[in-house]
């Protein structure tokens, strides 16, 4: 684990650079110790799988162990599955790593055939790398290995290996548009038994009603909800401060409150904006006296990471066809949208119907680009801050 503190932005977060959520992994640490299942949901980019992965997973490992008893986390991500072979792979492959890092190599494939009766247990060796891994094929011949077959494998690890479990699917709304696969993991996880501690992830919350919170949504009551929260504007300031520091910066509450808000504070951004502002204002030798952040040190660090990365957002927004890229500029400039049907919104996206726009804008939502927010001041916005900023300007 890195011990270095530093902003980080573009991959998941160790320990000691992630802020905040210390109460959520505390609570799903705890709960899974003791076999409870979760829904773990929030805005894309907010730490969800650094604080399931790098922080829970650990914990929950070191516990069992301090409790004389052999953890074993299972890791599987749905992002992007598009049928129930990509399904089974997805989970079969998290066993299979999950096995190998829990046991020794020769117990995987002596001692423990008991797990895979009906499998084939096979060993490979990565001609690069030198290692040894092992696969799980069906023993007749017959092709996939079901993850209805391997959730059961799973519920057998407390009762046969006195292993303990924790499950964890990451991207888990992604399953809905795959035909049948909701009931079919419905009857796997309510088979599961009950010391199997489960973790699911999403982050289109639109969906993950659509599976968890309906009344007649197919795992309706599963689970208990920790949605991540925003991170409190005090604690991000003294989290920045703390590695600003290293570089001789120092951010005042006026220009956190500034940074934290024109980017919706969503923790990737502030990370991308301050690691900007380290290297644009940091270390200006000699460090005589430590320099304070303006307000204008914030907006040129905000210019000056979009025209590094222009080329990036246009390459993603060639992506989407013209009236899509139409609508998210409209969206982007208008900050939060009402109503998508409104005359008012629809008089800034020339040529594009009231029934177009909904289904774009239902597309969006579907990819997660565009956010619904139900609450008090209710509409759709932009998911990433800093590509409005970047549909806005450029
Ligand atoms: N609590 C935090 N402390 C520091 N950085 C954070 C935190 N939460 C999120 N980040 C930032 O967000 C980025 C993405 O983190 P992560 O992948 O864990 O989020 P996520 O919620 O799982 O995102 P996604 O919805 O895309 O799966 C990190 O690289 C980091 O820049
Ligand atoms: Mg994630």
């Amino acid at each position: 684990m890195s011990t270095q503190k530093s902003f980080i932005y573009g991959s998941l977060v160790d320990e000691n650079n992630l802020c905040n959520f210390e109460r959520e992994a505390e609570r799903l640490v705890n709960g899974c110790l003791g076999g409870k299942r979760f829904v773990v949901f929030g805005r894309r980019n907010f730490g969800k799988t650094s604080l399931v992965r790098n922080v829970v997973a650990g914990r929950f490992l070191a516990e069992e162990t301090k409790r004389k008893r052999k953890g074993m986390v299972i890791y599987a991500n749905f992002l992007g599955i598009a049928d129930k072979a990509d399904l089974n792979r997805e989970l079969r492959i998290a066993f299979t790593k999950a096995f190998s890092a829990c046991f020794p190599l020769k117990e995987v494939m002596g001692s423990l055939g008991r797990f895979f009766t009906g499998l084939r247990p096979n060993m490979s060796l990565d001609p690069l790398t030198g290692e040894t891994s092992f696969g799980l094929t069906l023993a007749d011949g017959g092709g996939e290995v079901p993850f209805e077959d391997i959730m059961t494998r799973i519920g057998n690890l407390t009762s046969q290996g006195g292993v303990c479990p924790l499950l964890i699917m990451d991207e888990f709304q992604d399953l809905h548009f795959i035909s049948g696969a909701e009931a079919k993991m419905r009857d796997a996880l309510e088979s599961l038994p009950s010391g199997v501690a489960v973790i699911v992830l999403g982050s289109k919350k639109h969906i993950l009603s659509k599976i968890f919170a309906r009344p007649d949504a197919p795992l309706a009551g599963w689970g208990e909800d920790i949605e991540m929260p925003c991170i409190e504007k005090e604690v991000y300031r003294s989290y920045a401060n703390e590695r600003f520091a290293l570089h001789g910066l120092y951010l005042p509450a006026d220009s956190s409150t500034f940074l934290q808000e024109r980017l919706d504070q969503v923790p990737e951004a502030m990370n991308m904006v301050c690691a900007r502002l380290i290297d644009l204002c940091g270390n200006i030798p000699p460090p005589k006296k430590v320099r304070s952040i303006t307000t204008d040190d914030v907006g040129v660090a905000i210019l000056s990471w979009l025209e590094a990365r222009s080329d990036r957002y246009r390459e993603y927004l060639a992506g989407y066809t013209s009236h899509e890229s139409k609508v998210l500029a409209a969206v982007a400039r208008k900050g939060l949208v009402k109503s998508p049907q409104s005359k008012d919104f629809l008089l800034t996206i020339p040529g594009i119907s009231s029934s177009g726009c909904i289904k774009i804008i239902k597309k969006l939502e579907d990819h997660a680009v565009v956010y619904r927010e139900s609450g008090d001041n209710p509409g759709y916005f932009l998911a990433d801050p800093l590509l409005a900023e970047f549909l806005r300007r450029f």
